[in-house]
């Protein structure tokens, strides 16, 4: 058996350097069409960012998603059952999980599951010293491609994948199907999925939440390319570009992006990528679903219906769905 110390020293030699990612960052930006993968806002300042994001008052998704933890535990803990390990695809701020282990029957185990160590390391170690009764697991892996479960002294009842956050949303509705194929392999038989969904909603009120009047999001946008700068030796100019949020109702995903003021040459690790006045690198999508479409989605990828849980006003969902056998 791994223990904690042993995984964490293993985090810190697993850590990816940005740089090891470099194909990936050219081949976007070389692209007729410019993207970034989201996966690269959060170094330290991008982390800190988002959480001021969820702060914000337009920005509805972590405080709505909260709220219905806290009205909907209860009933949540009563599926699940006793000895549950929790699997938790990514790893952030650690408010949420901390809310479901306080609420499920003596857990088992918890499995964050993540490539970055940067959080990982931190909230595993908060959390083994919180819940000593709890087998806390780190897993560093890419949660995109199916991964080996650890073993655990006590073997749990059942696996609960934990995804929060509308983080689904990240994925194109084929990727997202994908996704869910490996929750359920990972889920296992008997297992469940426990996971926050965007929904389809008033596009002003979308908006508003990716164009925030604060300026907070366009710093977090903005931010992925000072973070080039500083660890690929990339020179964008940041007062050459703007943030950008459209939603885009026929896809039901906001689209942001970095938008190039002027034409520009930027040099990134010995490249030169020529920008057009107005040419724009997508940085990331937000996808929205409708209850029925979301749980149709998971339906085909394995999963049975359970139960869905929305606020008043129908800003998110959180679903409760089971392997289907
Ligand atoms: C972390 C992917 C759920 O899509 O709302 C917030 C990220 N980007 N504001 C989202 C984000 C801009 C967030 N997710």
């Amino acid at each position: 058996m791994t223990t904690l110390s042993a995984a964490l020293a293993m985090a810190n030699d697993a850590t990816p350097d940005v740089s090891d990612d470099h194909a990936q960052i050219l081949e976007g930006l070389r692209s007729r069409q410019k993207w970034i993968s989201p996966k690269y806002f959060y170094d330290e300042r991008g982390s800190e960012l988002f959480d001021e994001i969820c702060r914000l008052p337009e920005y509805y998704p972590t405080r709505t998603e909260l709220a219905l933890m806290d009205r909907h535990l209860d009933e949540i803990a009563r599926l699940v059952g006793p000895r549950a390990s929790v699997i938790e695809f990514g790893a952030g701020s650690n408010v949420k999980v901390r809310k479901l282990l306080d609420s499920l029957d003596r857990p088992a185990a918890y499995v964050p599951v993540e490539i970055s160590a940067d959080y990982l390391v931190r909230q595993a170690e908060e959390l083994a010293r919180d819940y000593p009764d709890v087998h806390v697991q780190p897993v560093f892996a890419d949660f995109t491609r199916p991964f080996e479960l650890p073993d655990h002294p006590v073997t749990p009842e059942r696996n609960l994948v934990f995804f929060p956050g509308s983080t689904i949303g990240n994925f194109t509705r084929p990727q997202a199907a994908d996704l869910l194929e490996v929750m359920k392999l990972e889920a296992g038989a008997e297992g469940a999925l426990l996971i926050g969904v965007d929904l389809r909603k008033d596009p002003a009120v979308l908006h508003a939440a990716y164009n925030d009047s604060q300026g907070v999001t366009a710093a977090f946008n903005l931010n992925v390319l000072e973070r080039f700068n500083r660890e690929l030796g990339a020179n964008f100019d940041l007062d050459n570009f703007r943030h950008e949020a459209i939603y885009d109702r026929g896809e039901g995903r906001i689209e942001m992006r970095l938008v190039s003021k002027r034409p520009q040459l930027v040099a990134i690790a010995g490249t030169r990528i020529p920008f057009a006045a107005n040419e724009h690198i997508i940085t990331e999508y937000s996808h929205k679903y409708s209850v029925e479409e979301f749980v149709a989605l998971a339906e085909r990828a394995g999963f049975n219906a359970g139960r869905t849980w929305i606020d008043d006003v129908s800003l998110f969902s959180i679903h409760y769905m089971t392997v289907a056998d």
